[in-house]
C-alpha cells in the first residue's frame, strides 16, 4: 500500500466499526465517513471522522478530490430485508444510487480500489447447500436485488474504467469486541443472537422463533455465523488480492451452521437462564438453511475464520449487552 490511508464508508455501523478497529490496529490510517443514520458516534475508534451522506453526490466528490486514499471500504447501506419489501425506493436510493455516486466520485478522482459489503441475499432461495459463488443469483428481496445490482455495476466499472473491487458476500455477521467497547446495536435489532441475549437479560419480554416446521433436524432455520473480526481480516486480505485478481466475488462464512434453537440453547447454557421461546409463523422468503461454501475465499485470500465459534460469540455478546443494556449512548 502506498500511504496506508483508507476510507471506511459506514464505519460507525456494526461491521464497519469492527473493521475500522481492526484496520487501525493493523497500522492503517483510517478515515470514517458515515451519516450516523444507523451508526453510532460512540462506536468510532481512533479514527478521523467526517459526517456525510453518500446520497449527497458532491460531498464525497469534493472529499476524494482533496484526499488520496489507497482503498475505499464500503459498508454503508440500508439492510433490513422486510423494510426493503415495504419501501424499496429507500433501498434503491441508499444502496444503488449511493454506490453509483461513490463509483463516479472514485472514477473522477482516480481512486481505483474498492471493497464492498455484499450479502448471501444475492443468491435467493438456495438450490443446493452449501452455497458456492457460482450458484444462480435470484435474490427474492429488494435488499438482495440492490446488492446484486451493485455487484453488476462493479463488474462493469472494472471492465470499462479499471476500478478493481471485491464483493464480499457475508453470511450472518456475529460477535463483537467487548474489550474495546464495540458491539452490535441495530435499532430495530433483527439479528437472532443479540435478541436472544437481550431476552435472557430481561431487556425484552418475548422471543419469537419464526417457524419450527422447516425441513431441518429441529425444524428451525439454520444460519452460518461469521465473526465480525474474521470479516475484518478477510477485507484486508481481499484488498491485498486485488493486485492479482482485479474483480473478486467471494462468500464469507464458516461452512457450517447452527439452527435457531441451537443458538437459544447455547445462550441458555452460557447465561444460566432457562429460555422459553414463542413460535411464530414463518417469515416469507426465509430459506430453511443458508450455509456458505467458503472454499474459494479460503483459497484466494489464504484466510480462515479463527473467531467464529458460537460459544465465544455468545459470551462476547452477552458481555457487551450486559455492559451496554441500552446500547451505545447518544
Ligand atoms: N450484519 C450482517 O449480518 C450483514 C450480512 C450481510 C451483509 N451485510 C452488509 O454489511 C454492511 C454493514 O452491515 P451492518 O450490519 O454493519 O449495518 P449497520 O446499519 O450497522 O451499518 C451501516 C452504516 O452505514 C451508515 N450509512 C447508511 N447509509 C448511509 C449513507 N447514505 N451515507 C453514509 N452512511 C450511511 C449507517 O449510519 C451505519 O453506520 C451493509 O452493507 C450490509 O448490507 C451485513
Amino acid at each position: 500500500m502506498r500511504h496506508g490511508r483508507i476510507l471506511v464508508i459506514g464505519g460507525a455501523g456494526y461491521v464497519g466499526s469492527h473493521f475500522a478497529l481492526y484496520a487501525g490496529n493493523a497500522g492503517l490510517k483510517v478515515t470514517v465517513m458515515d451519516n450516523l443514520s444507523k451508526g453510532h458516534r460512540a462506536a468510532l475508534r481512533c479514527t478521523d471522522f467526517f459526517e456525510a451522506d453518500l446520497t449527497d453526490r458532491d460531498t464525497l466528490q469534493e472529499h476524494l478530490a482533496s484526499n488520496s486514499y489507497d482503498a475505499i471500504f464500503h459498508f454503508a447501506a440500508s439492510c433490513l430485508v422486510g423494510e426493503s419489501v415495504s419501501d424499496p425506493a429507500q433501498y434503491y436510493q441508499n444502496n444503488v444510487i449511493a454506490a453509483f455516486n461513490m463509483l463516479e466520485a472514485m472514477r473522477s478522482t482516480g481512486h481505483g480500489l474498492l471493497i464492498f459489503s455484499s450479502s448471501c441475499a444475492v443468491y435467493g432461495m438456495p438450490e443446493s447447500i452449501p452455497l458456492r459463488e457460482d450458484h444462480p443469483k435470484n435474490p427474492i428481496s429488494p435488499y438482495g436485488r440492490t446488492k446484486l445490482a451493485i455487484e453488476w455495476m462493479l463488474e462493469d466499472y472494472q471492465r470499462a474504467y479499471g476500478i478493481s473491487s471485491a464483493s464480499l458476500r457475508y453470511f450472518n455477521a456475529a460477535g463483537c469486541e467487548p474489550d474495546h467497547g464495540l458491539g452490535e446495536d441495530h435499532r430495530p435489532e433483527s439479528h437472532l443472537i443479540p435478541n436472544v441475549i437481550r431476552y435472557a437479560l430481561g431487556l425484552q419480554n418475548e422471543l419469537f422463533i419464526f417457524g419450527d416446521d422447516y425441513p431441518t433436524p429441529d425444524g428451525t432455520c439454520i444460519r452460518d455465523y461469521i465473526h465480525v473480526t474474521d470479516l475484518a481480516e478477510a477485507h484486508i486480505k481481499a484488498l491485498a488480492s486485488l493486485d492479482k485478481i482485479p474483480l473478486l466475488k467471494l462468500n464469507l462464512g464458516t461452512g457450517s451452521g447452527f439452527s435457531n434453537l441451537q443458538v437459544v440453547q447455547e445462550v441458555s447454557r452460557i447465561s444460566g437462564v432457562n429460555l422459553r421461546t414463542s413460535i411464530a409463523s414463518r417469515r416469507p422468503g426465509d430459506p430453511p438453511k443458508l450455509v456458505a461454501d467458503p472454499g474459494e475465499a479460503f483459497r484466494v485470500l489464504n484466510w480462515r475464520p479463527s473467531r467464529s465459534n458460537l460459544e465465544a460469540i455468545v459470551s462476547e455478546v452477552l458481555q457487551w449487552v450486559s455492559d451496554h443494556p441500552q446500547g451505545y449512548p447518544g
